[in-house]
Parts: structure tokens; sequence; C-alpha cells
């Protein structure tokens, strides 16, 4: 059985004790395809059709149905468990930021900008070691891994767009190893302050996405992202989307969003 990550199994999860989620019910998978391609069990999230709002349920539709995933009931199982295949989740479910970011991308390119997407969450990133050795030489990152090409880049680029969904009230935790890993950028000032060693004169967009619907329930974490990642290094914010409701409104199919993240695209590349 070739088990793939996202796919959604019917798995049968009794016997179960006191609060954990019981029956026979869909799952997602949310192991990784190299696990679940060696070892004999995967890591399931229970779905169920009826939930409290908990910051913990992200909810999407699946098969013409509204759906909540269980994200605090997360656990391994034989794949013995599982019954039968249901679907995968779209693209559209997992992939929101994404597909905005790649509309403003796309807006660059039509205004002449040659582009890269950097996918925090495919690369081989490691988190700041806390070595300092950035003090002494800013502007280098002695963490080598697949992140380093691309703060190199950053040295050269004219922009930047910055996008990240909102998981568990913050920011993801891919975004903040990011953030951590920027420390480079900054060159120590004799008032205790900073001073970004990145070219001045870059602009940087910013897209955010949220199952709330209020965009300005988590304001605070995202004015700390554009200062971390924008203003911080002396960059001009040319847009900012801030998705919210996402699970109503699939960035993909919101034509208005889209042609906004377009247009924010071609900004970065005009203003
Ligand atoms: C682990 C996890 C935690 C989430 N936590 C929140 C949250 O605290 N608040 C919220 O509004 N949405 C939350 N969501 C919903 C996502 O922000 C929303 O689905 C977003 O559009 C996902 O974007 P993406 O498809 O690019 O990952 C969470 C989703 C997941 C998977």
């Amino acid at each position: 059985m070739v088990i793939k990550q996202y796919d959604v199994y019917l798995v049968s999860l009794d016997p179960t004790f006191g609060y954990e989620v019981k029956k026979t019910r869909p799952c997602l998978i949310i192991s990784p395809d190299d696990m679940n391609a060696y070892l004999k069990t995967v890591m399931i999230a229970p779905m169920t059709t009826k939930s409290h709002p908990y910051p913990t349920r992200a909810s999407l539709r699946f098969k013409g149905k509204n759906a909540h995933i269980c994200l605090d009931q997360i656990r391994t199982v034989d794949q013995r468990r599982m019954q039968k295949k249901l679907g995968s989740l779209q693209a559209s479910a997992t992939d929101k930021v994404k597909a905005i970011i790649r509309e403003i991308l796309e807006g660059a390119k039509s205004a002449g900008a040659t582009t890269t997407e950097v996918p925090l969450h495919h690369i081989d990133m490691k988190g700041c070691m806390g070595c300092l050795s950035c003090r002494k030489t800013p502007g280098v990152c002695k963490q080598k891994d697949g992140l380093s090409p691309f703060l190199e880049a950053m040295k050269d680029c004219d922009g930047i767009v910055i996008g990240s969904p909102i998981y568990m009230y913050r920011i993801t935790g891919q975004m903040k190893q990011f953030v951590d890993r920027c420390y480079s950028f900054y060159k120590d000032r004799d008032d205790g302050g900073y001073d970004c060693v990145l070219s001045p004169g870059k602009k940087f967009a910013l897209v955010i996405s949220q199952g709330a619907p209020d965009p300005e329930q988590y304001k605070k974490s995202i004015r700390w992202l554009a200062g971390m990642t924008g203003f911080g290094f002396g960059m001009k914010e040319v847009g900012r989307i801030i998705h919210s409701g996402s699970h109503e409104n699939p960035a993909k199919d919101t034509k208005d969003l889209l042609k906004e993240a377009n247009e924010i695209g071609q900004r970065l590349v005009a203003e």
C-alpha cells in the first residue's frame, strides 16, 4: 500500500481510552512520504464533521462536506488500522499562501523580473544555533544548509515576498526559523541597536493566510513579521494581503485577491 502525506483514509481508531477520538473515521495522513515509505506506521490526524472552534481544529471542505482536522488528536497508528483510501486533500487545502505568492511572482515576472520561490517547508533548513559568529562577521550565517543560498540571494535581490499561514495563533515554525537566521543580516551598534547590512532600496510584500474571519485578529504577530523581514531590513512595503476566512474563500478561487496579488507583484518591480 503506497500511502501519501495528505491522503485521507478510513481508519479504525478503536480501542481507545477516555477522551481519545473513537470509532472508524476519516483521518488525514500527516507523516511525510519518506516515513510512509519505510515504516509500517503512519501519523494521522482524525477528522470530524462536528467540532468546537478550537484553534487546534483546522477546518476545510472534503468531498463536499465541511470537515475539521483534529490536530490536538494526532497519533501514530499501525498501517493495518487503515481500511480504505477516501481521497486526498486538494492542493488548494494545503497551499493557500503559495497560491497568492505565485500570483505575486507572476505579476513581478510580467513586469520583467526574474523570480525564485523558496518553500521553507520543503528545504532542508536548520534553526539558528546561537553561535554568534554573525556578530563578528555580519552578513554571514555560519549554519550551512538548504537556506544558505537563499540568504546569499537576499543580498543581491531587488525585493522579497514573505508569506506565512497562521498556525496556532502565530506565524509558522518554519517562518520563525527563517527570521532567526536573518539575525545574521543585523550588525550591532554601539548604542545597543542594530543596523542592517543589506543594501538599501529593496522592496517587500507580505502575505498571510488564516482560517479566522477577522483580519485584525493576529495583527501583533503580523506587525512583528513585517518588522523583522521587511522594515527592519530598511525595505519599503509595496503591498500586504491578509487572506482571512480562508476555508470559506480558498485563495485560488478568489479572483479579486489574485488580481491584487498580481498588482502587488508588478509594484515590486515598478515602484
Ligand atoms: C496546524 C494549524 C494550525 C492553525 N491555526 C490557526 C489559528 O490559530 N488561527 C487561524 O485563524 N487559522 C489557523 N489555521 C488555519 C490556517 O491558517 C489556514 O487554513 C490557512 O489558510 C492555511 O494556509 P496554507 O494553506 O498556505 O497552509 C491553522 C491551520 C493549521 C494546519
